[in-house]
């Protein structure tokens, strides 16, 4: 059996090295509220740290050469929090990109958002706008957060759109094929995610990515995202790196 730890006596798996970098991580960031309550804060306390470790995190993913961070920031099941608590994280992106441009212009980072933005206030509407817009000739990292996602409503768009082009006569039904989909989705312009992290123990997707994470490497880490450091970045791309790929094949190595 391969043995991890061979040769392991001094460095620590998240000091070792990184010689396969995914592509494109995804990361549900979770934990926020249980975060903020063990330490007998307001949950929203939670959602402010959370947005430092986007940053931090962000900024690590960009020096490591990873090409697309997609990360979940609002479903759209989370409308039915508190008011308080909605009025709160749809405060957030301007509340970032406020403090946050001048790194991300920095490390050439280009915003990109997925999800049902129209429904967004007009405010946070208007921060993310402005971030696509100031980063849209950045050609690093593209950092894609998905804000009022939900995939089951994106696959269901894409099957209305699919429906129309075939009413309008501009596809035939026999030629719908996995890419015509995958076009039709707010990824199109990205490669499916290689590596999805969650973090804060929970062991779901919850409506997120549902046909990009077909063959993607699950990662479920117990911190939550407040504590989710460099170190346990580094550790969830070792465990990656580790992993056998199949897609369906095998692997004779
Ligand atoms: C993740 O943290 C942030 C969002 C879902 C917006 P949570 O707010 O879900 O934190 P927990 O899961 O309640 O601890
Ligand atoms: C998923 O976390 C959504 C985001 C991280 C934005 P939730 O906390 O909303 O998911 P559930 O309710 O535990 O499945
Ligand atoms: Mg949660």
């Amino acid at each position: 059996m391969f043995n991890f730890f061979k040769n392991s006596k001094k460095a620590s798996i998240e000091e070792k090295n990184l010689i396969k970098i995914p592509k494109h991580v995804a990361i549900i960031m979770d934990g926020n509220g249980r975060w903020a309550k063990s330490r007998n804060l307001p949950r929203i306390k939670g959602h402010y740290e959370g947005m430092q470790t986007v940053k931090k995190i962000t900024k690590i993913a960009s020096s490591l050469g990873i090409e697309y961070l997609t990360l979940y920031a609002f479903s759209t099941e989370n409308w039915s929090r508190p008011t308080r608590e909605v009025n709160y994280l749809m405060s957030l992106p301007e509340k970032m990109f406020d403090s946050f441009m001048p790194e991300l212009m920095e490390n050439n980072v280009k915003v990109q958002v997925i999800g049902d933005i129209d429904k967004l206030p007009i405010n946070t509407k208007m921060a993310v706008n402005n971030a696509i817009k100031k980063t849209e000739n950045n050609t690093g990292l593209k950092l894609i957060f998905a804000l009022n996602y939900g995939s089951k409503k994106e696959i269901v768009d894409a099957i209305k759109n699919i429906a129309q082009d075939c009413i309008d006569n501009k596809l035939l039904v026999d030629s719908i094929t996995e890419e015509i989909v995958s076009k039709k989705l707010y990824t199109k312009d990205y490669p499916d995610p290689d590596l999805l992290i969650r973090t804060s123990g929970e062991q779901r997707v919850s409506n997120f990515l549902l046909w990009q994470l077909a063959y993607s490497e699950f990662l479920f880490v117990d911190c939550a995202w407040p504590d989710f450091t460099e170190k346990e970045f580094r550790k969830a791309l070792f465990y990656y790196q580790m992993r056998d790929r199949r897609y369906g094949g095998l692997n004779e190595n």
